[in-house]
């Protein structure tokens, strides 16, 4: 007997007399003398389709088999006479795992994604999530394959950190000091010496400073893994724990940086393409149309790469009426990337050499003593997908910046040695692990993108 998931049970190439399949019962059709049931076990999409005749062992069961309840069922792989499917099951012997009462919350009729964020638990076996995590799986995957292959090392930065990456005060505590008795130094101040780690510690909002040292040692390095950010942002594209995506590479400057976020984007879309097909084509006609075409013009065409100077004029000359007026020496808002890549390019735009008062203070100073070589890419539907930047690598810049940035060569000399010792021009970015699905997936919200979004108000 030879147990077959029901996607390599529907790629069969020949029937097979003696076959186990198990999963979750869809919908279940009875007639006089045999039931059909349609069979789903999250190997894929589609279900595969169960006949159970009335002389079958198990057969006085297959009444309780409700939508929602788990079946074991050895039987004969057979071509199938209906249409739509190439292959079904025969049963020889049915069995129910486990019932599920007609209350199972995800009955046939179809429901919002609103409806199933609130049932984090059970969502993952409808075809939409299902779908979402295949292909999250698969994007992991995907990520891990671009690096390796270019002989990136892929390391592991602490999840618990005592430094502030990014400087915008966005941290979560990490403690055990007793909250109802903090403890206080003399002049009233909490002990933090007295904290877990002897000092204060947190979430680490990004692995960057830590990839840095390795890359200075390793060459090129990505970092993978959960970010945290207690930013009170309740938009469709924040979350409070998300994964990120860093590489870091030494010897490379901004536009070598640019260079490969983008031949990484396209990596990562020509992959799901070519391995989640059937995914893909779910979300193209169920949740954003058009989708498949979109993400092949975007794997056709080059990038579009434009100095933020540049984009901050081609804004005021738009005509647009923005909320806020585009300014030079601002942060361009969520309005002005969005028009940038949705309407004035059509196309994914690398903006580039950003005012240095907005930024933190690793970005490397331009010789006009008023930018930075960061970068940030933006794409349709989403806007900021990736975050990078060029890092200052030499001593007195950087010292200058911490300085300006109130941060202490106590606290970051570690960081700071490494413009002692051999330091080198490096460049990274971050991929928002999460942004990244929604844009392959045209899904609109990052809630329904990762099993279990944390957002402010809710850690279910
Ligand atoms: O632009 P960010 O803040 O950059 C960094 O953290 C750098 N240290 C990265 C680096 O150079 N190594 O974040 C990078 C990306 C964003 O472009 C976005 O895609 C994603 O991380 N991101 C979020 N995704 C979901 N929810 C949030 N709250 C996010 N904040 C950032
Ligand atoms: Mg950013």
């Amino acid at each position: 007997m030879n147990k077959l998931s029901v996607k390599n049970a529907l790629a069969a190439s020949a029937p097979a007399d003696d076959v186990l399949v198990q999963g979750w019962v869809r919908t279940r059709r009875d007639s006089k003398t045999f039931s059909f049931i349609e069979l789903n076990d999250g190997s894929c999409l589609k279900n595969l389709q169960i006949i159970v005749d009335a002389d079958c062992p198990g057969y006085e069961t297959v009444k309780n088999a409700l939508t929602g309840a788990s079946v074991s069922v050895r039987g004969a792989l057979v071509a199938s006479q209906g249409k739509g499917q190439s292959w079904e099951v025969h049963a020889k012997h049915f069995e129910i795992v486990g019932t599920a009462p007609d209350n199972f919350p995800l009955q046939k009729k179809g429901h919002t994604v609103e409806f199933l964020r609130d049932i984090p638990h059970l969502r993952a076996r409808t075809n939409r999530l299902g779908a979402m995590f295949r292909v999250r799986s698969r994007l992991a995957y995907a990520v891990h394959n671009f690096f390796q292959e270019r002989g990136f090392a892929y390391v592991h930065t602490p999840i618990v950190t005592t430094s502030d990456c990014e400087g915008a005060g966005e941290l979560f505590r990490v403690t055990t000091l007793p909250q109802e008795a903090l403890p206080k130094t003399p002049d009233g101040k909490i002990d933090y010496a007295q904290d877990f780690f002897a000092r204060q510690s947190f979430l680490t909002v990004s692995g960057q400073l830590e990839a840095e040292t390795l890359a200075c040692a390793l060459g090129n390095v990505y970092t993978f893994g959960p970010t945290f950010r207690a930013e009170n942002s309740h938009t469709s594209r924040h979350a409070s724990e998300f994964w990120m995506i860093e590489p870091e590479m030494a010897f490379c400057d901004i536009f070598g940086d640019i260079d490969m976020a983008e031949a990484f984007i396209k990596h990562l879309i020509a992959d799901v393409l070519k391995n989640c097909p059937d995914e893909i084509a779910f979300f193209d006609k169920f949740v954003s149309k058009g989708l498949q075409e979109r993400l092949q013009a975007v794997l056709d065409n080059p990038f579009v790469r434009v100095s933020y100077t540049e984009a901050v004029e081609i804004l005021q000359k738009s005509g647009e009426s923005f909320e806020f007026p585009p300014v030079w020496g601002e942060a361009l808002q969520s309005e002005h990337e969005r028009y940038l890549t949705e309407k004035h390019f059509r196309s994914p735009v690398a903006v580039y050499n950003y005012p240095r008062n907005a930024k933190p203070f690793y970005m490397r100073q331009n010789d006009d003593g008023k930018t930075v070589a960061a970068a940030d890419l933006l794409v349709p539907g989403i806007g900021e997908i990736v975050g990078g930047s060029q890092r200052e690598e030499r001593l007195e810049r950087l010292l200058e910046a911490m300085k300006e940035h109130g941060l202490s060569e106590e606290d970051y000399g570690w960081y700071v040695d490494l413009r002692r010792f051999g330091s080198v021009p490096h460049s990274g970015f971050g991929l928002g692990f999460e942004r990244m699905l929604m844009f392959v997936t045209g899904e609109g919200n990052i809630r329904d993108v990762i099993p279990f979004p944390r957002t402010p108000g809710n850690a279910r």
